[in-house]
């Protein structure tokens, strides 16, 4: 690329966040540092009324019966897993093309992560190839709604159900997206989201929540929270420190009272986005916009569309000033540490060619068209060289 042309189309990455926190935190300030002040006065910073309060209203925002607020989107798949009682060499069945912490999970418990390939649309794990991944091992499976888009559901539960298995949904980065009319983290056995600052509910560090309609379950994930603990000091299991802070849980009860707000203005901006990608792009299938597939409504934690010469357009996209990510640039099985699973090259073809391809554009409630306009026509640029 010319630099004379880098140099005109160079935008200012001081104005163009990938993620903007900070419009939002304007927004909410007085709610956010009144609901902070009040922990700070009553003092019960671990599990304080707050948690409490924030399980009822994401339960209710579920419709589960049950949420239990925990220390991170991570610590919530391991107490998913140690609820369900899977041991090592126990297999569960996984999507490749996702967060490490998906498979590590597993496979920190000493269980064998089976990977399953994806959807080409999606990117989520593709039901036709699912039973084919079962053995007389399996203990669950653990779909991933990745982007911000459900995995399907009805399919995968029905070969669930067949199997007696029990399906956790990773449900990470789609918090608030809805499938056949129902919302996330309520559509299997176990829903577990993250609420990681840059998630489309995040607090202020770290934080997450399991939800479920299964009282014995809901029982055991709150004790292994704590230690395991059933009572103080009394342990029937082990467990770890896997609790919600108060601040963590004030800040995101600030943040539910815009949430729905900031959804719809997701989707309007990945509306946009789309329009802006068929205008510039058109049918040349240069740039493959995300797709959402019916039923389904996406919150966007992501909005990744896929390119050829990728490493390319990034670093392009990088001269240029706008901010970009790769969400993810390697499959999970070619991950070093999980290549004893003996899983070469070629195993999971299109988790391997999204991990190639995809490259993730600046996405926000708060993000204009005219920056919207911006990030495009550096694509554009990017793309065409
Ligand atoms: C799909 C997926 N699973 C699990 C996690 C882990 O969540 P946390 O970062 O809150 O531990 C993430 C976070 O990025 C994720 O995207």
């Amino acid at each position: 690329m010319g630099k004379t042309v880098a140099a005109a189309l160079h935008y200012n990455s001081s104005t163009m966040d990938f993620i903007d926190l900070k419009t939002q935190y304007r927004r909410i300030k007085p709610s956010v540092d009144a609901r902070i002040a009040r922990v700070l006065e009553h003092g019960q910073y671990v599990m304080g009324p707050e948690v409490t309060e924030l399980e009822s209203v994401l339960a209710g925002y579920c419709g589960t019966k049950h949420c239990v607020a925990v220390s991170s989107g991570t610590d919530a798949l391991l107490i998913a897993l140690m609820a369900l009682d899977i041991k090592p060499g126990d297999e569960v069945i996984t999507a490749p093309f996702t967060f490490f912490a998906t498979a590590e999970m597993i496979a920190l418990i000493g269980a064998r992560p089976v990977f399953v390939d994806v959807d080409p649309r999606t990117y989520n794990l593709d039901p036709a190839k699912l039973e084919a991944a079962i053995t007389p091992r399996t203990r669950a499976i653990m779909p991933v709604s990745l982007y911000g888009q459900c995995a399907d559901f009805d399919a995968i539960n029905a070969i669930a159900c067949r199997n007696e298995l029990p399906v956790i949904e990773d449900a990470a980065q789609s918090f608030g997206a809805t499938y056949q009319g129902r919302r996330s983290n309520s559509l299997s056995l176990i829903g577990a989201t993250s609420f990681f600052p840059s998630k489309p509910l995040g607090c202020y560090g770290d934080g997450g929540a399991l939800f479920t309609n299964d009282d014995r379950l809901a029982t055991l994930m709150r004790e292994i929270r704590v230690h395991g603990q059933d009572r103080r000091y009394h342990h029937p299991r082990l467990g770890l420190t896997g609790r919600l802070d108060s601040i963590q849980a004030a800040v995101l009860l600030a943040k539910m009272e815009i949430f729905e707000d900031e959804v719809a203005a997701r989707a309007r901006v990945a509306d946009v986005y789309a329009r802006l990608i068929e205008q510039a792009f058109g049918a040349s299938g240069a740039v493959r916009a995300p797709y959402v597939a019916p039923g389904n409504t996406c919150v966007f934690a992501q909005y990744t569309v896929e390119v050829e010469h990728r490493d390319v357009v990034e670093t392009r996209m990088k001269a240029l000033g706008v901010p970009t990510a790769v969400h993810y640039p390697m499959s999970l099985h070619q991950q070093p540490v999980f290549e004893h699973l003996g899983q070469p090259e070629g195993s999971f073809p299109v988790s391997e060619a999204a991990a190639r391809r995809v490259i993730s554009l600046p996405m926000h409630p708060y993000l204009t068209e005219e920056q919207q306009g911006e990030v495009v026509a550096a694509l554009k640029q990017a793309v065409t060289g």
